[in-house]
């Protein structure tokens, strides 16, 4: 089977998201939260799986942001659910750093 490879797409530059700072990009048809955290990014789709919230309109809180519609939290390193109403994870996508840029897998 043939091995299909990731592209990686820039996001950002370093330091355009300060510690603590979330940014809304759109990569194709979908609109991805950045989150820098601890000198980390991580980045999941900005959409909640309870009811369509805008995840990154909520409050980031260490490596957990809660969504702004009806509370669900949600781990930003997994996309893992951390407290209902969602029971669904929200898809994650991998980011590195190139340089000054951050980019995110993008299949
Ligand atoms: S839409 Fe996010 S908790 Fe309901």
């Amino acid at each position: 089977m043939k091995e299909t490879s990731t592209t990686f797409v820039t996001v950002a530059k370093v330091g355009e998201i300060p510690d603590g700072g979330i940014k809304i990009v759109r990569v194709g048809d979908q609109e991805l939260a950045i989150f820098h955290v601890a000198g980390e990014y991580h980045a999941i789709a900005d959409v909640c799986t309870h009811d369509g919230g805008p995840l990154a309109e909520g409050i980031l809180d260490g490596h957990v942001i809660e969504c702004p519609r009806h509370g669900a939290r949600f781990d930003v390193r997994t996309g893992a659910v951390l407290s209902p109403p969602a029971v669904a994870p929200v898809p994650k996508y991998e980011v590195k750093v190139m340089g000054d840029e951050i980019q995110v897998a993008w299949p």
